[in-house]
């Protein structure tokens, strides 16, 4: 029933034959930027293969890569062609790059060993090689010279993506013979990217309607075999992608090649050869031969009433293209500019980028430190780095841009409690193209003290302790399971080594309640958070030493061990201590008990007596927010600088 609607959708499209003034125009070809075509292909530049290794202690395939830039990131994805790989068949690739490539690696549970001329990532063992960026066949019989025979040999330019099979064919050829145009599909598939997309449109064309016209280039011994795949799809990185879009797909290649349509779209189709929708597989249509001319194919496209022409493509031979087209809804407060991304820029820019990560995730902030000089290689200046919210923006020196910001902010997303995601946005300064690069990190599993000014905790954490004043105190703890884990024994404050310990919060019941637990959640950032708060008077309002350390016992639920966490404070007279405590000459702690919700209501306070000065415990005011709170403002430096270290752990 679906099918039918739609292949009605689409014959409907197709018949109008529009003889407008427009079909005669001529459209001139440019460049495009906006949307991406990559296609994958058995195609080499260059290549053989050989059975002279079958047998042999190891296989030993060469690469040689040709590139127009420096910088050439690409991926070599290795998988076996047999089912199950005898371990010690060895695999050797020996990988030579005529400039600086990035090749990253991907092999499973293969474990080739790398001879190159380049970096390789992703490997364990990267052997550097003497081999030289020389001709295929000089380089075939430096490399049978070295290892004794040679499994393949393959040369490719720019590649995007390899995928590599390893294994050998008895019924190959005895010698590796390079020959140009070797079609290597039986152990490679290359993607590749268009270079240049081109289009052309008039001034009459209609909004939200464009054809799209590729020419493949097949070989004889690709039609035989298999279908070509088409994927079109419609992307919007940052917002909803364009619904109301109408699609014509011109393909034109020999008569007998087949093609396959993979798309979620309706999509109107012409197509030399036969064609077949992969949503329904059974219906196999046929179409007649296309004129096999650029103007021809346009022409015929203004026919059918699609005057932009959103884009043309040539391609050499291909077994499945990607045709990623960039359609945003137009946003109906403020349209972002969409960003017209050169797609081997971002790839670079990315590739660098991942290599050197500058972020890092710590307990409650995320940090991007970038050296400028990592970013000498892009060919270009970055002027401004910001996260996905553009507010959060990265402060520069001569030397570094960095940027440090609360993790519940800047549209930072948690997962699993453990992972945060967010993007860099980098403006180049050539072009002002803004350039994504989206990354994750993983949140440390750590057990910290902090100490706060506000009964908010607002972000970030203090190391001044002010005398006189409510302090709020925070354990915070994270792991990857919704649970919570620790029970907070007792902590103290200890003003000096002669002064015996000031307890603050100890097990005995009902002290314990004035503890606060907040179960990790989104909003403690996956934490799990014990709080409480006090306040520091000294007798008589002093004089007291510039340090304390604040230290909280906390006991493991799951396996009942204690550690001991520690705080270093600097001890701070803002105001004159209260009346009602100067009257006699007692050390008081004050204590308050911080309380959240009805169940907790009960305002506390207690005296706790200890051998030599008496202390005095009061309530502070009790109704703070359950979250924490964070304002964008922050910036780097943020911590205050003391004359005591801060540390954890002791
Ligand atoms: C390459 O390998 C990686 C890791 O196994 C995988 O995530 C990726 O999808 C692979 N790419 C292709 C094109 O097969
Ligand atoms: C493969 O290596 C063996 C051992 O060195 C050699 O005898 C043989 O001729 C080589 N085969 C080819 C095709 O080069
Ligand atoms: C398909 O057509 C091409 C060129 O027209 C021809 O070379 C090739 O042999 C044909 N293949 C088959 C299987 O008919
Ligand atoms: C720039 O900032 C970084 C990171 O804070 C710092 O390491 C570097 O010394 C600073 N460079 C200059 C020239 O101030
Ligand atoms: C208990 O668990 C904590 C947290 O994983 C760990 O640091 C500690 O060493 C464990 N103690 C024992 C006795 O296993």
């Amino acid at each position: 029933m679906e099918a039918r609607l739609f292949l009605a959708a689409l014959l409907l499209s197709c018949t109008p034959i529009r003889t407008s003034p427009t079909s005669g125009d001529v459209c001139t070809l440019q460049q495009i930027t906006k949307d991406k075509v990559s296609y994958m292909t058995g195609k080499t530049a260059r290549g053989c293969v050989s059975r002279s290794t079958v047998g042999k202690l190891q296989e030993v395939h060469v690469l040689q890569v040709k590139v127009e830039t420096q910088m050439w990131p690409f991926q070599l994805n290795v998988s076996s062609a047999r089912r199950t790989t005898s371990p010690e068949r060895k695999v050797l690739f020996v990988i030579i790059c005529d400039k600086f490539c990035m090749v990253t690696v991907h092999s499973a549970d293969l474990h080739p060993t790398f001879v190159s001329n380049n970096m390789v990532y992703g490997v364990m063992g990267n052997v550097a090689t003497t081999f030289d960026q020389t001709s295929g066949e000089q380089l075939v019989q430096q490399v049978k010279d070295h290892y004794d025979n040679v499994t393949s040999f393959t040369e490719l330019e720019n590649p995007l993506h390899i995928r590599f099979r390893v294994g050998e064919d008895a019924s190959s050829p005895e010698n590796c013979i390079v020959q140009a145009g070797f079609n290597a599909w039986r152990y490679l598939q290359t993607e590749f990217l268009v270079p240049e997309v081109k289009g052309c449109t008039s001034p009459s064309a209609k909004k939200g309607k464009e054809a799209h016209i590729l020419r493949v280039q097949q070989g004889p011994a690709e039609t035989s075999s298999q279908p070509v795949e088409v994927k079109v799809t419609v992307v919007c990185p940052e917002a909803k992608p364009l619904q109301d879009l109408e699609i014509l797909l011109i393909l034109q290649s020999q008569p007998n090649v087949t093609w396959n349509i993979d798309t979620q779209r309706t999509v109107s189709i012409m197509a030399s050869g036969k064609y077949r929708i992969t949503r329904f597989p059974s219906e196999q249509l046929d179409e007649r031969v296309l004129p096999d001319s650029e103007q021809g194919l346009i022409g015929l496209a203004h026919q059918r009433g699609f005057d932009d022409i959103a884009s043309y493509t040539n391609i050499p031979s291909a077994t499945h293209v990607i045709l990623e087209l960039h359609r945003c809804e137009p946003e109906v407060k403020t349209p972002p500019p969409t960003p017209a991304q050169h797609p081997k820029t971002v790839n670079i820019v990315q590739t660098v980028f991942n290599l050197l990560p500058p972020w890092k995730c710590a307990d409650d902030s995320i940090e991007i430190v970038v050296p400028k000089m990592n970013l000498k290689d892009l060919n270009d200046y970055i002027t401004d780095i910001t996260l996905q919210d553009p507010r959060c923006r990265a402060e520069q020196n001569q030397t570094h841009f960095v940027l440090k910001r609360y993790l519940g902010d800047c549209h930072t997303k948690l997962e699993s409690r453990i992972l945060a995601r967010n993007k860099l946005i980098l403006t180049l300064a050539s072009s002002l193209e803004k350039v994504e690069v989206p990354f994750e990190c993983s949140l440390p599993q750590e057990l910290r003290l902090q100490l706060y000014r506000t009964q908010d905790f607002k972000w970030p954490s203090t190391t001044m302790l002010e005398v006189n004043k409510a302090a709020y105190v925070q354990v915070s703890f994270r792991a990857g399971i919704p649970l919570t884990f620790l029970e907070v024994k007792e902590c103290s404050l200890q003003i000096s080594a002669e002064e015996p310990q000031q307890l603050l919060i100890q097990p005995v019941a009902p002290l314990s309640q004035a503890e606060t637990v907040l179960e990790p959640t989104e909003a403690t950032l996956g934490r799990e958070l014990h709080r409480f708060s006090f306040i520091y008077s000294p007798a008589g309002g002093g004089p007291f030493p510039p340090c304390a350390t604040l230290s909280c016992r906390v006991a493991w639920r799951f396996n009942g061990s204690t550690s001991m966490e520690t705080l270093e404070v600097t001890l701070q007279d803002t105001r004159p201590p209260p009346s009602s405590l100067g009257i006699e000459a007692v050390v008081g702690i004050t204590f308050a008990a911080f309380l959240i919700g009805t169940l907790l209501t009960a305002a506390l306070w207690c005296i706790y007596s200890h051998t030599r000065p008496m202390a005095k415990l009061q309530p502070v005011s009790t109704n703070a927010p359950a979250s924490e709170s964070s304002s964008p403002n922050h910036s780097i430096g943020s911590t205050q600088s003391t004359p005591c270290s801060t540390s954890s752990m002791a």
